[in-house]
């Protein structure tokens, strides 16, 4: 559809996590900044964010040991220049958040508490609210923003980027639905345009992410000929509460911090099944043990494993782990007197928009932050408690960019494309471009098509028949018909994008590396994968 309205800013940034937030917010000073999210403020991934934020604040710990448990948790994929940027600058930035007013935890001498999570091998996650960080960090940053002069718009959805005749990012189209501000669709033109929209969880059937987390950022910059890499590498959480084998949607999580605490993984018969798989038992990296528990399930035939911190205590689950201990309960399982059923579920992309290390995408103009960007930080598998970390860290980078970058860009100028209607096979390099299915927005009915083919078939464990069976049946899917422009066609699109973004580089990974789980190729092959693949549009004729 053609844009109803237009707005102008120098910057707009599109999310209201705290990559978005943060964005804004030290945009702000380099001109008018317009902040856009797709529904309320705080509706995002950010809120729901319960263990922590990792930075190297106690006595004991450094940077370079944070930044040596990162590198072994991307399992040869990371970018050690973003994370010595990431674990270099993280402490300072955290503290940057306590001046803002989020309130951490304390010891009882005042000090900032830390805990453990997957992969870390020192105390150095800090939390709020017990287990409720996200919703900290988010509250503190939503205060600042009150009167910043950042001007914001609520329940727009993001289309499309616009470019100028030189290719340079101009501004975007979105879809706006809220009252009392434009409606419909609208193009915002901007002199650089900050992608901080989050993840894409909603790509499978059960998922910790928000319903929002569908993937628009990566299917946006896809469809913009932006480079997107390293999107095989899906993090399935372990431990999500098991809500029964038809559970769809966000699942409640139960955090690493759980573990962290003490809380040790069982199976039915009451065996600590990942001590002696690995050196840090239950708090091994993510990856492995996701894996464990699938294993520890498909040889036992339960549905779920158990996560047992009954050792807690009522007071200690009241006081650390409040969020948890309630929405257990609202689920009938009580922690403090049983073991609680977990399973894992789609979780974090460590892929994304490739940036370098300020944010710029390979689109001028364009930049990238938090989840729905590729740093080079995760690398095959993210580890614990590094996202929040790296949305603040590298939103703040990009600020310091736009300070020179925008002196060069040229002001608002009369965009050239708008809102073209995609849905093409991702391909990642080096196959050639295949001839690509008609355009056109997909039935929203298509949504819960793609997420039983990407659980069925692309989900923790992989193989070539499963994968080549999700490619097809993806492909089949825009057959069945147009749809009327709207949110939800637009979301349906998008989460058929990003799917078949990540079947495509899914099957060409012929290894098992970090969170990509190929049981045809069980073996990490450096000689051979020890690379990024980035993922194209084939056929994208914009
Ligand atoms: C958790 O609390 O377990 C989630 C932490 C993360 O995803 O980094």
């Amino acid at each position: 559809p053609a844009p109803g309205w237009t707005a102008d800013a120098d910057v707009v940034v599109i999310g209201s996590g705290i990559a978005g937030l943060v964005a804004a917010l030290r945009c702000r000073p380099h001109g008018r900044v317009l902040l856009v999210t797709k529904a309320l403020l705080d509706a995002g991934s950010t809120r729901w964010a319960q263990g922590g934020i990792a930075s190297a604040l106690a006595p004991d710990d450094s940077p370079d040991d944070h930044l040596a448990d990162t590198l072994t948790a991307g399992v040869g994929l990371c970018d050690e220049a973003a994370v010595r940027t990431l674990v270099t600058e993280g402490p300072d930035a955290v503290r940057g958040l306590i001046e803002l007013g989020a309130a951490f935890d304390r010891t009882g001498d005042g000090a900032i508490a830390l805990t453990r999570e997957g992969g870390h091998h020192r105390r150095r996650i800090a939390h709020a609210g017990g287990d409720a960080t996200g919703a900290e960090i988010s509250r503190a940053l939503l205060a600042e923003l009150k009167d910043s002069g950042v001007e914001v718009i609520e329940h727009a959805l993001v289309l499309d980027l616009l470019k100028d005749a030189t290719g340079r990012a101009a501004g975007i189209t979105l879809h706006v639905m809220g009252e009392g501000q434009p409606n419909g669709v609208g193009a915002v033109r901007a002199r650089a345009v900050v992608l901080a929209t989050g993840g894409l969880g909603q790509v499978f059937s059960a998922t910790t992410n928000p319903e929002v987390s569908t993937g628009d950022g990566v299917a946006l910059a896809l469809r913009a000929g932006a480079a997107v890499t390293d999107l095989e590498f899906v993090q399935f959480h372990p431990t999500p509460l098991w809500l029964g084998e038809d559970a769809r949607g966000q699942q409640p999580l139960i955090s690493e911090a759980v573990r962290g605490e003490g809380a040790h993984l069982v199976d039915h018969s009451g065996e600590r099944f990942m001590v002696g798989r690995h050196e840090l038992a239950e708090l091994a990296p993510r990856d492995v043990v996701a894996k464990g528990i699938m294993n520890r399930m498909r040889e036992t035939g339960e549905p779920c494993m158990l996560l047992d911190g009954r050792h807690f205590g009522a007071a200690m689950w009241e006081k650390r782990f409040p969020t948890i201990l309630a929405a257990c309960r609202h689920h009938g399982i009580d922690p403090v007197t049983e073991p609680i059923p977990v399973v894992p579920a789609a979780h974090y992309s460590s892929g994304g928009v490739r940036t370098d290390l300020y944010g710029r995408t390979s689109v001028p103009g364009l930049y990238a932050c938090g989840e729905v960007a590729c740093t080079g930080v995760h690398g095959a598998n993210r580890l614990a408690s590094n996202s929040l970390l790296e949305g603040l860290v590298f939103a703040g980078r990009i600020a310091t960019a736009l300070t020179g970058d925008l002196a060069a860009a040229p002001g608002p100028s009369e965009h050239t494309a708008a809102t073209p209607g995609p849905s093409a096979v991702a391909t990642p390099e080096p196959v050639v471009d295949r001839a690509m299915p008609g355009g056109g927005l997909l039935d929203p009915a298509v949504r819960g098509d793609v997420q039983r083919i990407m659980t069925s078939f692309a989900g923790v464990l992989r193989g070539a028949e499963g994968l080549d069976t999700a490619a097809r049946e993806l492909a089949a899917l825009p057959r069945r018909g147009g749809a009327e422009p709207g949110v939800e066609a637009w979301e349906a699109t998008n989460l058929h994008t990003v799917a078949s973004a990540i079947v495509a580089a899914a099957r060409l990974r012929q290894e098992t590396r970090g969170s990509h789980w190929r049981q045809d190729f069980p073996e990490r092959s450096d000689g051979r994968w020890r690379g990024h693949l980035v993922t194209r549009l084939a056929g994208n004729d914009l």
